[in-house]
């Protein structure tokens, strides 16, 4: 054993010692350590960096929702044909469907998303697998054509700077081949979750024929101030009109190039053609349309008071839980897996034994029939299969009476 080790150690310093000699040993520590710090400036001042961090994240990082555009990108983006789905008639969610879908007739909404083709495949794809196939009609407006989405494929360039130009060309698409098909017609981003459900119970009050448009609404830029693009929009079938009509082809109404800011010069140019920037706070004065993620608005301090949003929203929020209605319509920079991550606790996680009643006394209009009290959503569901079991009863007493005559 010993004689064995001291002759590896011979070996070993055999080997080596003829070059580990001082300068070898100095010039070794000076390469690595310039090799480091430069490795370390070159890839700190590049944002992935993050990724080679082996360090746990620092505190800033405990937020990872963006903010803004040019924020990293979402990080991890599921493939959808893996998501996988639960059925339509599963025990906890049978018959929960009739009130929305009564609604879905009488208030058509058409959602159109704003995508490119970098995002067919990572977000776009994500908006159709989720909340997207709520609308009446739904379609994605590109660049490029796209069978599989599919896409809508626009005369415009890419890029934020075109965003201006590429909804004028939209809503006139919709406005030449969809303007029957729908009431209202609703602008989102392919990373905007909405629930599509209070979308219509909002606008249910509302009627189609009136220049009126809804979304997160922002003061500064214009008069009414206008809605945020992120949070998404929606203009009814008379706003649509002037906007194509009216406003598009009129310079004094409506910026002509490319450029600005898509969201303030749409708020400008509906406004000089009469359309009605809404409120679209629930009867407690909670918000419905946001620009950031959930977290956003409702953990108080998340953001800084001295960031932008609080100076433009043209409403107080309230920090905490009031920020938000129950009846809430739209989140902005959700990723894709949040996407899915909402869906499922939206539409199916259930509390056992809680039932989900709305009352009516919320609809203006439904309020002034004296008829009107509550619609138990669940009582709907459980109502229709309790008239089968009557007929069910009803036909019984008729073979019995049948049998008796
Ligand atoms: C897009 O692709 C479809 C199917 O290949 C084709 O019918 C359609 O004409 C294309 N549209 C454009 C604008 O290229
Ligand atoms: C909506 O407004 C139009 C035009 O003002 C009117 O003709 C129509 O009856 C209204 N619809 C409802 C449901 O009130
Ligand atoms: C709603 O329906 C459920 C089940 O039928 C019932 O237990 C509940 O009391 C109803 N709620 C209201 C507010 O009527
Ligand atoms: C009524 O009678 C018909 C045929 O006589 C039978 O098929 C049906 O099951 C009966 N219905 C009930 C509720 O007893």
């Amino acid at each position: 054993m010993d004689t064995r080790q001291s002759e590896g150690k011979m070996l070993f310093l055999g080997l080596f010692k003829p070059v580990v000699g001082k300068t070898f040993i100095l010039t070794l520590v000076i390469g690595i350590s310039f090799g480091f710090s430069f490795a370390y400036i070159l890839m700190s001042t590049t944002r992935s960096f993050e990724e080679f961090s082996f360090s746990p994240p620092r505190t800033e990082n405990i937020y990872m929702d963006r903010h803004h555009h040019s924020d990293k990108e979402y990080n991890q983006v599921p493939d959808v044909r893996e998501m996988g789905s639960h059925g339509h008639d599963e025990l906890h969610h049978r018959g929960e469907d009739v009130e929305a879908k009564k609604l879905a007739k009488k208030v058509r909404v058409l959602c159109w998303i704003m995508t490119n083709p970098k995002n067919h495949e990572t977000k776009a794809v994500h908006v159709k697998a989720t909340w997207g196939a709520r609308c009446n009609i739904l379609l994605f407006m590109s660049s490029e054509n796209d069978t599989s989405l599919p896409t809508v494929k626009l005369p415009v360039l890419e890029g934020r700077d075109y965003l201006w130009s590429k909804t004028k060309e939209a809503f006139t698409y919709l406005y030449k081949h969809y303007f029957q098909e729908a009431d209202w017609f609703f602008k989102a981003d392919d990373d905007t979750y909405a629930i599509v459900e209070n979308l219509r119970y909002m606008l249910s009050t509302y009627n189609a024929s009136d220049p009126l448009y809804f979304g997160c609404r922002f003061k500064p830029y214009v008069k009414q101030g206008y809605m945020s693009g992120g949070a998404g929009y929606v203009l009814s079938q008379e706003a649509l009109k002037r906007f194509v009509e009216q406003g598009i082809p009129d310079k004094t109404k409506c910026r002509q190039d490319h450029g600005g800011a898509e969201d303030v010069e749409m708020g400008k140019c509906l406004e000089n053609v009469g359309v009605k920037a809404m409120d679209t706070r629930d009867s407690l004065g909670r918000g419905r349309f946001f620009p950031f993620v959930p977290e956003h608005h409702l953990i108080p301090n998340h953001v800084d008071p001295s960031f932008w949003y609080w100076k433009f929203i043209y409403y107080p929020s309230e920090l905490g839980m009031g920020c938000c209605s129950d009846t809430a319509i739209s989140f902005h920079y959700v990723s894709p897996s949040q996407m899915h991550v909402l869906e499922y606790l939206i539409y199916h996680l259930r509390p056992y034994g809680i039932s989900h009643n709305v009352m009516t006394s919320q609809l203006p209009e439904l309020q002034a029939d004296s008829t009107a009290g509550v619609v138990n959503v669940t009582e709907g569901a459980s109502l229709s299969r309790r008239s089968e079991e009557e007929r069910k009863t009803e036909k019984a007493k008729e073979n019995s009476s049948k049998l008796g005559s």
